[in-house]
């Protein structure tokens, strides 16, 4: 495993998955910066999340994409940068590549992605697309501006959707109803957050990893929806009842939907749990496998995941 300390600077880390970030990088020993936005005085839970990374060793740095200044300032300070920016505000880290061509220290780049690989997601219908798209273009930008990066493809994250048994909007698992999609049977990828950050911290000191993308593919975790609900039904001793929602459902209730965002995340369920997320092998696109790279990180397995809410 690659132990080189390094200076990192976390944006986004007030968020839900940079929290993890911070985490994580500060498990590994590497100096941690936070950058914060001032905004979040009035937010009692951030300033709390905030206190604890002060108070395990993190650097606390005020600041923002809108403000040039701030990020000039904070990239000096550091040699790698992990942004968990907010799905809707992919494009303002177009900002950040800016700032990060404007000092010339900063050794590796992992922008805000952690979902699908968004290069092979080119077929995703709008609105769901645009988050594809806009991952995308900042993709563009970094490799234009010669910026060392590593794209982290997380699938599906264990809080968003193994915990509620991918039920959309759901974060805790039924105990009596479960929707399936279609047969339930098309294999998709589940990861913990803890291990998302874990992965993304070991590989920004790995030379392997500079310039490419790192497929989350945690083996025991390549699941069906129907595999999941049946682990969760072995854990509790109970059968759930199931509603099976056939393709041409859900695609009747995405054309109803009329929310922006629900349409998009109802599309982004089509995408996921009707045609699958092994759609390629990660051998062929130039990319890596986390569980060849770091076969000695002990991940947490749907079945341990899914046992801490029985
Ligand atoms: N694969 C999956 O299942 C899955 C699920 C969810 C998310 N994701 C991906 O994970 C990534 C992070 O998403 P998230 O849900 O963790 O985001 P989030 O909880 O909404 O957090 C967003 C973070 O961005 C910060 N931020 C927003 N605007 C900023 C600005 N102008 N300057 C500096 N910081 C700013 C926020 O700061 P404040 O605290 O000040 O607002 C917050 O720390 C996204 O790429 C998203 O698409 C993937």
């Amino acid at each position: 495993m690659a132990d080189a300390k390094l200076r990192v600077l976390i944006v986004g880390g007030t968020g839900y998955l940079g929290k993890w970030l911070v985490e994580a990088s500060l498990a590994l020993g590497h100096a941690t910066f936070v950058l914060f936005r001032p905004g979040v005085v009035s937010d009692i839970s951030k300033c709390q999340a905030l206190m604890q990374f002060k108070m395990k060793g993190a650097q606390l740095l005020r600041g923002s994409l809108e403000d040039d200044d701030s990020l000039v300032s904070a990239l000096k300070q550091v040699d790698v940068v992990v942004s968990a920016i907010a799905g809707h505000k992919i494009l303002q880290q177009l900002k950040l590549v800016d700032a990060i061509k404007q000092v010339d220290n900063i050794k590796r780049f992992v922008p805000s992605e952690f979902g699908m690989d968004v290069d092979r997601m080119r077929n995703a219908l709008p609105p769901g697309d645009e988050i594809f798209n806009a991952k995308r273009i900042v993709r563009r930008a970094i490799e234009e501006a010669n910026i060392p990066y590593t794209y982290v493809s997380a699938n599906c994250l264990a809080s968003f959707f193994l915990a509620g048994l991918a039920q959309l909007g759901l974060f805790l698992p039924p105990r009596d109803h479960v929707n399936i999609y279609g047969a339930g049977d098309k294999k998709c990828i589940w990861v913990a957050e803890e291990d998302v950050a874990m992965y993304t911290m070991l590989t920004i000191s790995d030379p392997r990893t500079v310039n490419k993308v790192l497929y989350l593919r945690p083996p025991e975790n390549i699941l069906s929806q129907m595999e999941v609900v049946r682990m969760w039904e072995e854990l509790i001793g109970a059968e759930l009842n199931k509603t099976f929602i056939s393709e041409k459902e859900w695609l009747a209730k995405i054309d109803a939907e009329t929310a922006p965002f629900l349409k998009a995340a109802k599309q982004h369920f089509y995408d996921t749990f009707y045609l699958g997320q092994l759609h390629f092998d990660v051998e062929g696109t130039g990319g890596l496998d986390c569980s060849e790279l770091y076969r000695e990180y002990k991940y947490v397995t749907a079945e341990d995941y899914l046992k801490r809410f029985v």
